[in-house]
Order: C-alpha cells, then sequence, then structure tokens
C-alpha cells in the first residue's frame, strides 16, 4: 500500500510563488508515490472576515491553481473542505484534548491576530486544531507544506500521540515535508519577511497570476544587499532569495547557478531571473484559464466522495474508542 500525503492552501489573496516553490511544487513531484490528497481548506479562510462571493470564487479559482500547477485528478484526489463534515466533527473532539497553553504558543496566531487576543477571533485560536483535523481524518504519513507551517505540524503530532495514548492506537502520526531549499521565500522588499497573500505591499510578491511586465517590474525593484557578486551567501538574504527562486524555476543545482553568474552583476542576474520567471508563468496561467467552472465540479465533487469514505472510517474508530 502506498504511504499518504494531505496537504491544502486556502483560497484567501492571492497565491504567490512562495506558495508554489514551498508546498505545491513539492505535491506534484509527490503524488506518483504517495496516495495524495490535496484540500482546498475555505474553513481556515473564514478565520478572517470573508466576502461570501469572494470567497466562492477564489475557492474555484485556486482549484484550477492546482491543476494548472501538476496536481493530477486521475492520481490525486482534490477537494473542498467544506464539503468534508468531518472535518468540523473531528476538529470538536481534538479540541476537548488540546491544551490552551500549547495554542497560545502558535507564532501564527500572534502574528494574524496582531497580538490582540481580546479582539481576535476564537477560529483563528483554534484554527490549528482544524488543521490537525484535516490531517488526522486521513491517517496521513507526511504533510509537505513551507517553513511557516511546521509549528502548525507539530501540534498535529502532539494531538495524534496524546490521543493514540488515552484512548488506544487510532491515529498515524504525520510527518512534516518541508523542503531544503524553498521552504520559505521571503518578500522581494524585505528579505528578513516572509513572502506573504496578506502583505499589504504587492511588490514584495510575485503571485502566480501577475502578468509578464509587472513580474519584470517587480523583480528589478527587488532590494539587494551589499555586495556585488551573485552567489549563494548566508549572510546576504536578499541574493539567497532570489537565486533560490532562480534554482527552483531553473531546476539547476545551487553549483550551477553559482557558476552561470561568475563574473556578472545584479542587472544581468535580474533580467535572468524575470526572464525564468515569466518562461514559467506563462504556460501555467494557460493552464489555468483552461479548466471551466464545469470542469472544476466534475473533479471536486468525485474527489470530495472519495475523501469521506476514508474521513468517515477514521472518525467512525474516533468516536467508538471515545465512547460516544
Ligand atoms: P497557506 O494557504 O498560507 O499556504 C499554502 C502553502 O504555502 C506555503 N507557504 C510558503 N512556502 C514558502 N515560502 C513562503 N513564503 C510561503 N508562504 C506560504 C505554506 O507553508 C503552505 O504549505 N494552514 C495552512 C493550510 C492548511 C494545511 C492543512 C496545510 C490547512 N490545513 C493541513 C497542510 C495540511 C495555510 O494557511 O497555508
Amino acid at each position: 500500500m502506498k504511504k499518504r500525503i494531505f496537504s491544502g492552501a486556502q483560497p484567501t489573496g492571492q497565491l504567490h510563488i512562495g506558495n508554489y516553490l514551498g508546498a505545491l511544487k513539492n505535491w506534484v513531484a509527490l503524488q506518483d508515490e504517495y496516495e495524495a490528497f490535496y484540500c482546498i481548506v475555505n474553513l481556515h479562510a473564514i478565520t478572517l472576515p470573508q466576502d461570501p462571493k469572494t470567497l466562492r470564487q477564489k475557492t474555484l479559482d485556486l482549484a484550477r491553481i492546482y491543476l494548472a500547477a501538476g496536481v493530477d485528478p486521475q492520481r490525486s484526489t482534490i477537494f473542498i473542505q467544506s464539503d468534508v463534515p468531518e472535518h468540523t466533527e473531528l476538529a470538536w473532539v481534538l479540541s476537548c484534548i488540546a491544551r490552551m497553553g500549547e495554542l497560545e504558543r502558535m507564532t501564527q496566531f500572534k502574528d494574524k491576530g496582531k497580538g490582540n487576543a481580546e479582539r481576535a477571533g476564537v477560529g483563528l485560536f483554534t484554527y490549528p486544531i482544524l488543521m490537525a483535523s484535516d490531517i488526522l481524518l486521513y491517517q496521513t504519513d507526511l504533510v509537505p507544506v513551507g517553513q511557516d507551517q511546521k509549528q502548525h505540524l507539530e501540534l498535529s503530532r502532539d494531538l495524534a500521540e496524546r490521543f493514540n495514548r488515552g484512548y488506544g492506537d487510532t491515529f498515524t502520526v504525520p510527518e512534516p515535508y518541508i523542503p531544503k531549499a524553498g521552504a520559505s521565500i521571503k518578500s522581494l522588499q524585505d528579505p528578513e519577511k516572509k513572502m506573504s497573500k496578506s502583505d499589504d505591499n504587492a511588490n514584495g510578491s510575485i503571485f502566480l497570476l501577475d502578468d509578464p511586465d509587472t513580474v519584470t517590474k517587480k523583480i528589478k525593484r527587488a532590494v539587494t544587499d551589499s555586495g556585488t557578486t551573485i552567489e549563494f551567501d548566508e549572510s546576504r538574504p536578499a541574493i539567497n532569495n532570489l537565486l533560490t527562486i532562480f534554482q527552483l524555476l531553473t531546476g539547476k543545482s545551487a553549483d550551477e547557478c553559482t557558476e552561470h553568474f561568475r563574473g556578472k552583476g545584479y542587472g544581468d542576474f535580474k533580467s535572468e531571473l524575470a526572464e525564468a520567471t515569466v518562461e514559467f508563468l506563462r504556460p501555467f496561467q494557460d493552464r489555468v484559464r483552461e479548466f471551466d467552472d464545469e470542469a472544476l465540479i466534475g473533479i471536486l465533487h468525485p474527489g470530495a466522495e472519495k475523501a469521506r469514505t476514508i474521513a468517515s472510517d477514521t472518525l467512525g474508530s474516533v468516536y467508538k474508542s471515545m465512547g460516544l
């Protein structure tokens, strides 16, 4: 039997090259070796206010992006989180074994709640429990995510282990899959900050649906560090970040990149990076346009049905072992 992977992304904001390089690219690479479930986590999206019409649209748009990135519905199951009610049912059970203290330590809550716990939504606080539920329902072995989700993954593992200790072996304890290169792509405007969907400064992110002119302008405006050489250097986060993007988009090794840019300066480098990005995005964007709503429904409905068969099995064992 193949081992199983589960991952997801929120249908909020616009997906950027960080989401692709940190997560989606690996989803595609892993789908042969693993039985894969890729979810559009719309219930996570409502932890912050969303316009209903926009959310519905973005949910379908995100399915298009999964498909255009190369997630193959013949091999992987793609579905919408709210189509599988077991996610919220298991989340309730897990919230009864999770501890306030461990949720209070989640850095993403502190960031997104802007440090104001009094005003922050309860859903934003309990969000990592819903995420654990997503993962544990599918008896997931591996979860491909970017670095920013590592802490949530650790909580998922802790909850699985605690449940197994208390009620008998029920859940597979998932391992994170965090790529060596690309796990935390940084903002083009501030290499100390991760590239983020919710960044107010759109110049910091290359969005997957940006047109060639916009991409080229953003790359030309990207901040650089002191120093003129184009090479990987831990002490120069800006060039490190830009070179990582180049490396992952072109498939070259780190050494090949360094060799390629030896003796060249920022002008040449930025032109080549812009070209590589545009060349990657062009066919990707063509594929995004290929899927109409009807085609998507034809993928998402059977996806949810397949997901439910597994999710309801797991939930059934959970209820049984708890005496529910
Ligand atoms: P989300 O929607 O914020 O991001 C989707 C994926 O993109 C990764 N990512 C990045 N990778 C590299 N560099 C960046 N700058 C960058 N920004 C984002 C994220 O790590 C993620 O893998 N909570 C999750 C969604 C979720 C989930 C799950 C994931 C809900 N349930 C279960 C895995 C398993 C989130 O908000 O991702």
